[in-house]
């Protein structure tokens, strides 16, 4: 028998000539309606989740698998336990932005941004049903069941023998700042090539360019900054030819730097480094067009703008031809892609290591004018939206198979351990009109969509290769 407390505080109230409603009632009728309401907002408020979901299901360019794996909102939990003492000490007063949660290392919210070791994909012992599967911001093992430490990378597939390779910073050591108010950074160990056929299995193919331990005066040199290598081929010197952004460690020096190789799994010999066109060169990529010319696109002028030129036929230097594009826009992290005869480029704002919004751009010349077409990134919530899924852009993968289709790779930095940020694949799509105004709309030409949809699990469809 339930006993009445006499002394509660009593909980219900009148209503309805005399019918006795209890609170609890009235509180869940409440949040029915609230629920109902947005529901109503999803469904008929275009930029919000609703119309989102509505736009993919409607790609003509979604395979059905994609189309199969579902959408799951990454949903923020309030904080909840207890901070460190350290920690709550320097909790501000006004409520703290998921941003800086993000950043926070003693962060409650830590495990969602950056799942334990128990969680981590393991090819090699993945059950059947998680096989191939991706699970952006989770460790990822390579074959030998070790974190794959390829950051700020891009991808090389080479026909013969059907091998993609993926080369990046090993960042594999411990985490330091140089100086109290300097970056967080990671001794320089060298460039890290894995292979795979299925771009999900890797293989350590091991570190194909070295840092130096004690010469002081190369490039390389533990204390420098050697971020974001990229690998191309050229076909008329049969070499691999890799650039990468190279810096002192106040990135003051603001360098490429050009290395090459006669095979893709290296060694790499380093040639030189230079200030490209006699600017300064942060983040930056290269990008191969269908008519074997390459090009070099770098943030210059304090990453106020970037610069875009073509190299030479060797691929081992730039020629003097250089345009400034993105003029006044302070973006970085460039990835460029091409899809029927439009070039696409992916960027980031230039806030160190932590995340912000992405942006695409499209030209119809690679030189420009490139003009931007807005966010790409679709699903989740707003925050991850405006984060980059809490990622910064580092390559787009073409997936020959899948014309329109390519995987879109970023970063998720983890400044408090550099060596432990993880990697953010996605299926980044080209299909549909653009959905934001151009900044020279005179009507043509009509640009398409780039989409890149968030899924806590996701994999490629089959038949994505082109075999
Ligand atoms: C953002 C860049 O994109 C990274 O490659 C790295 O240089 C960090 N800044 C350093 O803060």
């Amino acid at each position: 028998m339930r006993m009445r407390n006499k002394y509660r505080k009593p909980t219900t109230f009148r209503c309805n000539a005399g019918s006795r409603c209890s609170l609890s009632a009235v509180v869940w009728g409440l949040v029915g309606c609230v629920l109902m309401l947005h529901l109503y907002y999803l469904i008929h408020h275009h930029d919000g989740v609703g119309g989102e979901i509505q736009m993919r299901l409607n790609h003509p360019l979604l395979t059905r698998d994609l189309q199969e794996v579902e959408e799951e909102g990454f949903q923020i939990p309030p904080p909840k336990g207890k901070r460190s003492p350290r920690a709550a000490k320097r909790r501000p007063k006004r409520p703290t932005t998921l941003i800086e949660e993000f950043l926070d290392e003693s962060s409650p919210l830590r495990y969602l941004f950056f799942p334990d070791q128990r969680t981590a994909i393991n090819p090699l012992k993945e059950a059947e049903n998680d096989s191939l599967c991706f699970y952006p911001g989770r460790m990822w093992l390579d074959t030998n069941g070790k974190p794959i430490q390829a950051h700020g990378g891009g991808i090389l597939y080479v026909k013969r023998p059907g091998m993609y390779y993926w080369y990046g910073e090993n960042k594999d050591g411990p985490t330091y700042h140089a100086h109290k108010k300097g970056a967080a950074r990671v001794d320089i160990i060298g460039v890290s090539c894995y292979s795979s056929k299925d771009l999900w299995t890797w293989k350590n193919e091991g570190v194909v360019l070295m840092g130096e331990e004690t010469n002081e005066t190369h490039d390389l040199y533990k204390l420098n900054v050697l971020e974001r290598p990229k690998v191309i081929y050229n076909d008329k010197t049969g070499k691999y030819v890799m650039w990468m952004h190279i810096d002192d460690a106040n990135y003051t020096k603001a360098s490429v730097g050009i290395a090459i190789s006669g095979s893709p799994t290296g060694p790499f010999e380093y040639l030189y480094s230079k200030r490209p066109h006699g600017f300064d060169s942060r983040d930056m990529t290269i990008f191969k067009d269908d008519d074997g010319v390459a090009y070099l696109i770098y943030s210059s002028e304090d990453n106020s703008e970037l610069h875009i030129g073509p190299l030479t036929e060797d691929y081992l230097d730039v020629t003097p031809v250089m345009r400034r594009i993105l003029i006044g826009r302070h973006r970085e992290a460039p990835a460029i892609f091409k899809h029927q005869g439009t070039y696409y480029m992916i960027t980031s704002g230039c806030t160190g290591w932590a995340p912000n919004e992405a942006l695409t751009h499209a030209a119809d010349y690679i030189m420009g004018p490139w003009e931007t077409l807005g966010n790409p990134c679709i699903g989740g919530n707003k925050i991850v939206r405006h984060t980059t899924f809490f990622a910064q852009s580092t390559f787009v993968v073409p997936l020959p198979g899948l014309p329109g289709s390519f995987i879109f790779m970023a970063d998720r930095w983890n400044p408090a351990e550099l060596g432990d940020s993880r990697y953010v694949w996605l299926p980044l799509t080209v299909g549909g009109a653009a959905d934001q105004p151009l900044e020279y709309n005179f009507g043509f030409p009509l640009w398409s969509r780039v989409s890149i949809y968030w899924h806590q699990r996701w994999k490629l469809p089959d038949g994505w290769s082109r075999k």
